[in-house]
């Protein structure tokens, strides 16, 4: 089955502790956005912002690094509560080591691509990651229009996973929502990310169970 993971980056940070009751609710994982200004031109948040989240969560915590030298701060967000935590590949000066790292700890650990990266970047690191994380926005802002070439890049990594028995989950961030999470679980996805289709509306459990599919 599907699991949806909602995006804090849409949350209302008045209210997060409502929020994150909403999740612990509805949702099955909480993905936290971490950007620096630098990997992505936008900042998100930080450590006390995850520790905060990882106090009251009573659902897994998936850490998605928008930064440069994710090398530098991937034990701290583990410390921080991290239970799948996420770097960009062309971020990352060793992804397979990087990778190793996360897992040595207890932590399943996901490798990020961007739209214009293609997929098959991904494959030798598809038997030592336990998630790839398809980026179907350029990563950076919430809000974004979803881009219809992700189906076809889901398929594509997803056949890889096949046909090799990798036990590699695929996740999709980016203009997720009801309209097109039938479409993403046919083409291949196991973790579908959604923030404004979540925290964006005025029902967000029916929004939550329009995706699950
Ligand atoms: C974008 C982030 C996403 C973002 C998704 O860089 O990685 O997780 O919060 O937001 P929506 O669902 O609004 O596209
Ligand atoms: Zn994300």
């Amino acid at each position: 089955m599907t699991r949806i993971a909602a995006s804090m980056l849409a949350a209302d940070f008045l209210n997060l502790g409502k929020d994150v009751e909403f999740v612990n609710r509805h949702a099955d994982i909480f993905h936290l956005d971490i950007m620096d200004g630098v990997f992505v031109p936008n900042i998100s948040y930080g450590f006390p912002v995850v520790e905060a989240v990882a106090s009251a969560a009573a659902k897994p915590l998936d850490v998605h690094l928008m930064i440069v030298e994710p090398e530098k701060y991937v034990e701290r967000f583990i410390r921080s509560g991290a239970d799948m935590l996420s770097f960009h590949l062309n971020a990352a000066g060793d992804p397979a080591a990087l990778a190793g790292l996360i897992r040595s700890k207890g932590v399943k650990a996901g490798i990020a691509i961007n739209p214009d990266i293609p997929v098959e970047k991904l494959f030798p690191y598809l038997g030592v990651c336990d998630f790839v994380l398809v980026m179907s926005v350029f990563a950076g802002f919430g809000g974004q229009k979803f881009i219809e070439e992700t189906y076809s890049r889901i398929g594509k990594v997803k056949s890889e996973i096949l046909r090799t028995g990798a036990e590699c989950l695929v996740e999709v961030d980016g203009g997720v929502s009801g309209k097109n999470a039938a479409a993403l679980k046919s083409a291949g996805a196991d973790i579908l990310v959604a923030g404004s289709a979540v925290f964006g509306v005025r029902d967000p459990a029916e929004a939550v169970r329009s995706m699950r599919i």
